[in-house]
Formats: C-alpha cells, sequence, structure tokens
C-alpha cells in the first residue's frame, strides 16, 4: 500500500500495487489508486495488451487477465455477465478475469496479474 500526499491539498490518495506480468513473464508494478479498477490502472499507465476497448462496459474482453492463483481466493466472484464474456476471450481460463470488473482496495494490495498471449 502507498500513500500520495497530494500537493497543495491534504488529501491522502490510497494505493495498491498491482503487478501487471505479460506472457513473457515481464512485469511492472503499479501504484493504482484505490476505487479504480485493474483496467484504469493499467490503462493510466500505459500496459500494453490491456485496450479496454469498451472502456469498462463489458463488452469487449479486451481487458482480460488470468489472476495469479493466490489472488483468487480473496477477489469477490464474478458475476454472471462477466463470465459470459470471459466466455468469448481468447483463451479463458480458471482464473481468468475482466480487468474492468476488478477494484483496486487495500486488501488487494500486491494483486498479481497476466495478461493473455493474445492480447499482446
Ligand atoms: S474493458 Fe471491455 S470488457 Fe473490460
Amino acid at each position: 500500500m502507498s500513500y500520495i500526499l497530494a500537493p497543495f491539498c491534504l488529501i491522502n490518495i490510497i494505493m495498491a500495487k498491482i503487478i501487471y506480468k505479460d506472457f513473457e513473464g515481464t512485469s511492472r508494478t503499479i501504484d493504482v489508486e484505490n476505487g479504480l479498477s485493474v483496467m484504469e490502472g493499467a490503462i493510466q499507465n500505459e500496459i500494453p495488451g490491456i485496450d479496454a476497448d469498451c472502456g469498462g462496459s463489458m463488452a469487449c474482453a479486451t481487458c482480460h487477465v488470468y489472476v495469479d492463483d493466490a489472488w483468487l481466493g480473496k477477489l469477490p466472484k464474478a458475476e454472471e455477465a462477466e463470465i459470459d464474456m470471459i466466455d468469448m476471450a481468447f483463451e479463458p481460463k480458471k482464473n481468468s478475469r475482466l480487468s474492468c470488473q476488478v477494484i483496486v482496495s487495500d486488501e488487494l494490495d500486491g494483486l498479481k496479474v497476466t495478461t493473455p498471449e493474445k492480447q499482446t
């Protein structure tokens, strides 16, 4: 967890470290503000492989990621609409999620996600 004290105001921005990995194993650790989605953190930081063509409305699956097994049980369960969209993603697996539906919080500090090979 990281805190940023924004200049000229007294608002603390609470962030969690999210680790974005590509299929080749290159990883980038990014501080993402709590309340944003894992997809929004990726877009703001130009993480390759997460395009988010629909802007987070569960209509494209271009934000598809594989969640590290150690984190699977810590995420809220995917809703039916998310599961349906994951079925249309490239190479869905049991640990697939749409990163636009995973909201960053203190509890997800250290979350690791990997982008599928076809999304590079
Ligand atoms: S951004 Fe389109 S489904 Fe997540």
